[in-house]
């Protein structure tokens, strides 16, 4: 997720949960190309399994970053076709591919050609006015035609035009229904469900439908709902403690510090939900919200926040 999912979210994340498979943030291939490469790439051994997803259309760029990605030890490629954003709908990049499904097929095959790790493609059940199960069911079967064998689908549609990204991730409606229909078509195929999922619960209840789900919001607001997902899913019970994880944030916190002179802050942004739920949440989440942001703060906010969690 775009400023959410960076390289500290995701070290973060996996201290919480040693099995979920975890996304970079949506990279375009111009930046791949043309930007700082290393600063979009590089991430820490200790994320594995980790997924690049691309933004792209053209075959022949996509298919360079794939090799890219795989190079620098992704273990997998993920293709957006979801993003409705007026930015990148202008670059043809995003759910806007949904009505070129030639284009993406085209693509996925130059990517697949070009990587030995999995590519897989996420996208929306429809765009604009194309909402047709038929819709859905065409674009599928030509990116599968053309090799890929891992969707992830956004159960909802989007509309490019009239809403913000925000909105269209509230506003048209849920329909796990059609994505389920996919997979009762598509059998073989391995389908992950995302959308609107916020509770253990609600995970066990599509992996009676799909071969997994994603979850996006929930994961970064309350970030230890992976740890009780390791439990119920993955049958880990050696699963880390809050105040564990939260400590153990803080050695690589002081080494990312040390090497890359990076502001704590922009490491424990993504833990103010850790105790999300619990008596005490709302003073660690303050604490951590506004220490970091002062001069010559360090990885000590974490204790000091833990200690207003247990004031
Ligand atoms: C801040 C933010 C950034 C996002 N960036 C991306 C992105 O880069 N790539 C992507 O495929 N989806 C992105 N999404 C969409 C989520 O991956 C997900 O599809 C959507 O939020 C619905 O799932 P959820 O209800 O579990 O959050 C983003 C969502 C948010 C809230």
């Amino acid at each position: 997720m775009m400023d959410w999912t960076d390289r500290h979210c995701r070290y973060f994340h996996r201290l919480i949960s040693p099995n979920a498979l975890l996304y970079t943030e949506m990279v375009t291939t111009g930046a791949l190309i043309h930007g700082d490469r290393q600063r979009f790439l590089n991430f820490s051994k200790a994320e594995h399994p980790v997924a690049l997803q691309l933004g792209g259309s053209n075959p022949e760029d996509l298919a360079l970053c794939a090799k890219m990605g795989a190079d620098h030890g992704y273990d997998e490629i993920n293709l957006n076709c979801g993003c409705p954003s007026d930015r990148v709908q202008k670059g043809r990049i995003g759910a806007i591919l949904m009505k070129e499904p030639q284009t993406v097929a085209k693509a996925v095959e130059a990517m697949i050609a070009a990587v030995d790790i999995p590519v897989t493609v996420k996208c929306r059940i429809g765009i604009d006015e194309h909402d047709s199960y038929e819709f859905l069911d065409q674009f599928i079967s030509l990116v599968k035609n053309a090799g890929c064998t891992n969707f992830i689908i956004h159960a909802r549609k989007c509309w490019l035009q009239g809403l913000s990204p925000k909105e269209n991730r509230t506003i048209p409606k849920i329909n796990y229904a059609r994505a389920g229909e996919i997979k009762a078509a598509h059998p073989e195929l391995n389908i992950s469900v995302n959308g609107d999922i916020k509770t253990v619960k609600d995970v066990q209840e599509h992996l009676k439908t799909f071969d997994s789900a994603m979850l996006g919001r929930e994961a970064y607001q309350n970030p230890y709902i992976l740890a009780e997902l390791e439990k119920a899913v993955f049958n880990n019970n050696d699963i880390a403690s809050r105040i564990d994880i939260a400590r153990a944030m803080i050695p690589y916190i002081e080494q990312q510090m040390k090497d890359y002179g990076t502001p704590v802050k922009s490491i424990t942004r993504h833990m103010t939900g850790l105790f999300q739920g619990l008596a005490g949440a709302k003073k660690y989440r303050q604490l951590l919200s506004t220490l970091p942001h002062m001069d010559g703060a360090d990885a000590n906010v974490i204790e000091v926040a833990l200690e207003g969690f247990y004031s």
